[in-house]
């Protein structure tokens, strides 16, 4: 996005943490722009509001950090999340119930399936389910095609010529949003969506512009999860003795809460799941998830330095790095630290984030290594959202349903990296059945936050 400019590559951890300190001058605001620029197509008068007060020195008062600031506050645990995680919830069992209606079953490519499940349920918590224009298979056909060719787009030479298709789905995606909002659609929608709308009007953003930005938010609602859960799901069902843990484990903790007074007043069925409750007592979801993410990151946390910048190692050594570079600090080398994560750094372990007492060894796994979601002001406003999603994905999957590989043998795919994302993506799709497990066939279940 900026040909020509030096890059500095930071994997120490003790200096990513240092550039994160920095996070004014080494700096995540240039590449939000560029991206509205060459990616969001959004008009000249958005760029320059999304451009002004780069360094931040006046608080959340301009469009970029005001829009931020409300992202954080309605995206962080409260009423406001929530409320996301009914709608998640809700949207998430009727795709399940449409798609594999009682005993049916289904042979299909995951990814593309998970992509598919995922895209519908993450937009339909943004935007609401009932007008959610992701829900029309070609709109959202159309955002996998501008992903596809992120790269391109982001050159932003002629993109009718190097990118046609991207690019035609691109105006076709703004077309769909813009009636969205035509139509008074929004009142449907998330608060986080709500407020942004809010600040964008107040700085006198265009609902055309808006409807560009939402561009935007599909990806960061949905590039990231998509390979994520693909993983969660192919490293559970592929190893039957984990499998059967999880299952375990999260049967034990919510049943024993529907023998808790506050389920016994609420008068909860024998399938009715409190995922809040799973989780909460059930911590190797979590930290399956986690390990996930940290095996499988490909976070860049790209900067730009706005103005020449000391950063020192912990070891003492003084580094200056001169404005207008650019800087990365790729996951990769950072989840792989053995000073950090110990000697096993390489190897899968879904226990690896549970206190040590639940785990055999004693590595410690310290907070300022982990990039999955990112770091400094950058830091992923989303990522309780996607934690409790992806969770609750899991709970939903182990519970109901079965995913055996089609050839029978599960073999770890190769891996590939994509410009957009965060989270590797498998190079090739499994073909996989998916079936509901015997005993889960004919229950009703309830899946509640
Ligand atoms: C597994 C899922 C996800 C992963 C792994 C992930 C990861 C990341 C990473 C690595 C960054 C860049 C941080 C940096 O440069 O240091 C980021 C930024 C961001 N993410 Fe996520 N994310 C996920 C889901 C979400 C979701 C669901 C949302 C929205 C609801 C979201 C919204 C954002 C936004 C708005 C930013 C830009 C922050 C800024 O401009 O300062 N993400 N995410």
């Amino acid at each position: 996005m900026f040909p020509g400019a030096k890059m500095y590559i930071v994997t120490s951890p003790s200096l990513v943490t240092a550039c994160d300190r920095r996070a004014k001058t080494v700096s995540f605001a240039p590449y939000v722009v560029a991206s509205a620029k060459r990616i969001l197509a959004a008009g000249e008068k958005s760029v320059c509001l999304l451009s002004e007060d780069l360094l931040e020195d006046k608080g959340p008062v301009t469009l970029r950090p005001e829009t931020m600031k409300v992202m954080q506050q309605f995206l962080r645990p409260g009423e406001s999340l929530d409320h996301m995680m009914k709608t998640m919830l809700k949207s998430s069992v009727g795709f399940l119930d449409t798609h594999l209606a009682r005993g049916a079953e289904v042979t299909v490519p995951l990814f593309s399936w998970v992509r598919r499940f995922v895209g519908i349920t993450s937009t339909n918590v943004a935007y609401g389910s009932e007008q959610n224009p992701m829900k029309d298979p070609s709109v959202s056909d159309d955002f996998w095609k501008v992903d596809k060719e992120f790269a391109f787009l982001g050159l932003n030479i002629v993109p009718d010529i190097i990118a046609p298709a991207a690019n035609r789905g691109r105006k076709r995606f703004f077309a769909a949003f813009k009636e969205y909002y035509a139509t008074g659609s929004i009142k449907n929608a998330a608060p986080f969506i709500h407020e942004r709308y809010g600040v964008n009007t107040k700085h006198g953003v265009s609902d055309e512009d808006i409807a560009h930005f939402d561009l935007g938010v599909c990806t960061a609602l949905l590039v990231n999860t998509v390979p994520a859960v693909w993983w969660v799901l192919y490293h559970v069902f592929s190893d039957p003795s984990l499998l059967h843990k999880v299952r375990r484990g999260i049967e034990d903790v919510a049943f024993d809460h529907l023998k808790s007074p506050t389920a016994q007043e609420r008068g909860l069925s024998t399938t009715t799941i409190s995922i809040q409750h799973v989780i909460k007592d059930f911590p190797l979801l979590e930290s399956l998830i986690k390990e996930v993410l940290r095996v499988h990151s490909n976070s860049m946390s790209a900067r730009y330095i706005l103005q020449d910048t000391i950063v020192t190692d912990e070891d003492g050594t003084v580094y200056l790095l001169k404005k207008d570079s650019l800087l990365a600090m790729p996951s990769g080398p950072v989840h792989a630290n053995r000073v950090a994560w110990g000697q096993d750094a390489e190897t899968f372990d879904p226990s690896r984030f549970l206190g040590s007492s639940q785990r055999n060894s004693t590595n410690r796994s310290p907070a300022s290594s982990y990039r999955a979601f990112g770091g400094g002001n950058a830091l992923c406003p989303g990522r309780h959202f996607a934690m409790n999603e992806m969770m609750s994905i899991l709970v939903i999957m182990t519970l109901r349903y079965n995913i055996t590989h089609l050839r029978g043998k599960w073999r770890m795919p190769k891996t590939r990296n994509h410009v957009s994302m965060s989270v590797q993506t498998p190079a090739e799709d499994l073909q996989v059945r998916i079936t509901a497990r015997d005993r889960a066939k004919f229950l009703a279940w309830e899946f509640i936050w």
